[in-house]
């Protein structure tokens, strides 16, 4: 089965083909006119992708020297995410359905960053824990299958990835800032971090909170001249970025303990970070997989393989025209029940 990707939920536009399973192609187009406004824009980002989506899918396809005729599922993103991007997604591969009468699926953005880990480790077994670690989302997920999930937790404020970017405005970085800042705290080897607050979340559920971390760092440095601040970025960063694997490897472990589940995926931007793998590796070893690096920031590759295994599964929802954004969605849009679908929204595959 050959089944097309397409993400668009945030701002990077992407386009795959997944050939049984394998990833023959995976197309990503990162906009930058974001970086200038330490965030994503959303009007700007349905923009950007409505104007590189169809360029991206041909370029793609003359790689591949295939068309339409040789694909036989499409799987979009369709939740959750910024309205306007995951509409020009949806409308393109609806057009495409329509086009070349092929069946359509729509795909939980989170739900992909999970079957990222399993595109280059079929030695994963189920059931496995994920880490969804990203700049819109930190959750903790029971994974039993493809399309079965339970939320083991979740943050109650900020994401891992927004911690840092917002972290890295007020350090004078671009956005995305995640990576900038593991690159300064790479030059601090002191090993003696400022010890900023990581709050424990005693609610229902191995839950994160950041939002106090980014607030202790603001006073912090309101309280430091500025020639301080650039004299002292390393140790800065260093502090930040161990202050928030810090709270990411202790629910891990209360969420080992938990389940008894020591397979442990990591997914999402942040799963990037070598300090957060290295951490992770360092309590459970070979038991903790992560994605190549390319395929924990947002791709489709991820959206053509939940596609295909819920495809393959039964599990169909067609995608929803009106994308159902977080704060519908029990913000992961991931419900404590198979696939996270509603059965109202579950249809034949057949395209009007
Ligand atoms: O998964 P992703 O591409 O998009 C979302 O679904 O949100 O994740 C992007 C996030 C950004 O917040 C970015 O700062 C973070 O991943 N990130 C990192 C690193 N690389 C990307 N955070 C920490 N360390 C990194 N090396
Ligand atoms: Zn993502």
């Amino acid at each position: 089965m050959v089944v097309l990707g397409l993400e668009t939920s945030c701002d990077e536009t992407s386009i795959a083909i997944l050939d049984k399973g394998i990833v023959r192609a995976n197309a990503v187009y990162t906009q930058s006119i974001h970086s200038r406004y330490g965030g994503v824009v959303p009007e700007m980002a349905s923009r950007a992708h409505l104007q590189k989506i169809d360029r991206l899918c041909r370029v793609v396809f003359d790689e591949q020297a295939i068309g339409l005729d040789k694909i036989d599922l499409i799987a979009v993103t369709d939740r959750p995410g910024l309205a306007g991007a995951l509409l020009v997604g949806i409308s393109f591969a609806m057009g495409l359905s329509c086009a070349g009468a092929k069946p359509v699926i729509g795909v939980n953005h989170l739900e992909g960053h999970i079957a990222s880990v399993t595109l280059q480790h079929p030695e994963l077994a189920f059931p496995f824990l994920a880490l969804v670690v990203s700049g819109g989302h930190t959750a903790l997920y029971t994974v039993t299958d493809f399309g079965a999930y339970t939320l083991l937790g979740k943050t109650i404020d900020d994401a891992a990835g927004e911690a840092f970017d917002k972290i890295g405005k007020m350090l004078g970085f671009t956005y995305p800032a995640g990576r900038q800042i593991e690159q300064m705290a790479a030059t601090y080897t002191g090993g003696n971090p400022i010890l900023f607050p990581i709050a424990r979340v005693e609610r229902e559920g191995i839950n994160f909170s950041f939002s106090g971390l980014k607030t202790a760092v603001k006073y912090y440095l309101a309280k430091q001249t500025p020639q301080f601040i650039e004299e002292n970025k390393g140790h800065l960063c260093y502090s930040v970025q161990k202050a928030i694997i810090d709270a990411l490897v202790r629910n891990v472990e209360a969420a080992v303990k938990l389940t008894a589940i020591n397979r442990i995926a990591v997914v999402g931007g942040v799963a990037c970070n070598g300090a957060l793998r290295a951490a992770l590796q360092s309590v459970w070893s070979s038991s903790v997989f992560f994605p190549s690096l390319v395929l924990c920031t947002d791709n489709a590759a991820m959206i053509a393989k939940a596609g295909y295994e819920n495809y393959t599964r039964g599990i169909h929802r067609f995608p929803s025209m009106t994308p159902e954004i977080e704060e519908n969605q029990n913000r992961s849009g991931l419900l404590k029940h198979k696939s996270g679908l509603q059965t109202d929204s579950v249809t034949a595959a057949t395209p009007p």
